[in-house]
């Protein structure tokens, strides 16, 4: 039973795929851009899920966010030694794209804390303790760096998966006001509609910054291919498959979440996204261990079939 990745399951929704085969035929370069009709899907479910609003020109697509957040730092041009600050317990991608461009990845939440910082990442819902950011702290933030010259990109690939939370973007006005200069969002299709094996993501917030990607991407590439691109677009204009999708997560996090805290774990954050951050209280080898000898692979990741979710409880109760 493995619990350790958090890779989607369920199928890819059929519109998706009927609008990737549309598609198929596509002979030419795609621009690094993307369509406009992507860049306008894009920018219309910022506005009606998330209450965001940022042009079209002020989007820019990609394949994949896990590419994006490795490549910006170098894309950017960061002066090689530069200070990125990442979260405390983060996704590694963070800390490989400041490698990648030379620059010192510096892990705390309290990026104020860091001198000289040029660019702060942060990623709310949190991958992986679920924990979410108040609207207060990423204000402070934001305001910090505005002040300090210092670039924020928030990685908001689980914001439609908030369950005792409900998670705001950073481009959202009560976080930045009515401008987004010196902070960017990164959203991703993968786990919201099932579509990590086509990958597609996107970036969006301050138009300068956006257009210094688009500037060097023109000649770096990364272009999402044009099949792709449509099926984002079906992806991005079609909310129930969303719906249906955060119903199955809802209901393995009760299965798994009712079965480790009946085994005797504490579940800390995981107030949103696909993670429960578990603890026996102990060093953490040691309940994998555990977890292990059940036949039972962790990190806890929600995304495992509905009969792989009743097997790990059965094996936990049983424990
Ligand atoms: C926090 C976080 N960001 C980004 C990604 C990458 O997602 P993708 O590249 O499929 O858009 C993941 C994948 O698990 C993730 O957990």
């Amino acid at each position: 039973m493995d619990l350790s990745v958090g890779t989607p399951v369920d199928p890819t929704p059929e519109l998706i795929q009927a609008a990737l085969r549309a598609a198929a035929n596509a002979p030419g370069y795609p621009t690094v851009a993307g369509r406009d009709d992507l860049r306008a899907a894009c920018s219309g479910w910022l506005a009606r899920s998330l209450d965001v609003h940022v042009e079209p020109s002020a989007v820019l697509p990609g394949i994949g966010s896990k590419e994006l957040i490795a490549s910006i730092p170098r894309m950017l041009g960061l002066d090689p030694g530069s200070r990125v600050v990442i979260p405390r317990i983060a996704y590694p991608t963070y800390a490989v794209g400041a490698l990648l461009a030379g620059c010192e990845p510096i892990a705390t939440d309290e990026p104020e804390s860091v001198d000289d910082a040029t660019l702060v990442w942060l990623n709310s819902p949190g991958n992986p303790t679920g924990s979410v950011l108040p609207v207060q702290r990423m204000a402070e933030i934001v305001a910090w760096a505005r002040a300090n010259d210092v670039l924020v990109i928030s990685d908001e690939c689980y914001i439609e998966l908030g369950w005792d939370l409900e998670p705001v973007s950073i481009l959202h006005p009560s976080v930045c006001g009515d401008r987004h200069d010196g902070v960017l969002a990164v959203h991703s299709l993968s786990k919201r509609s099932n579509l990590a094996g086509y990958r597609f993501g996107f970036v969006a917030g301050d138009q300068q910054v956006v257009g210094d990607l688009l500037a060097v991407r023109k000649h770096a590439g990364m272009m999402v291919p044009t099949p792709v691109q449509f099926a984002a677009i079906a992806a991005l204009g079609d909310d129930e498959h969303v719906a249906e999708q955060r119903e199955r997560y809802r209901g393995r996090r009760e299965i798994l979440r009712t079965a480790l805290t009946d085994a005797g774990m504490r579940i800390d954050d995981s107030a949103a996204g696909l993670y429960l951050w578990a603890t026996r209280s102990e060093p953490c080898w040691d309940t994998v261990a555990w977890f292990a000898d059940r036949g039972i692979v962790v990190t806890v990741a929600l995304t495992a079939t509905d009969a792989q979710v009743a097997e790990v409880a059965a094996r936990l109760s049983a424990a």
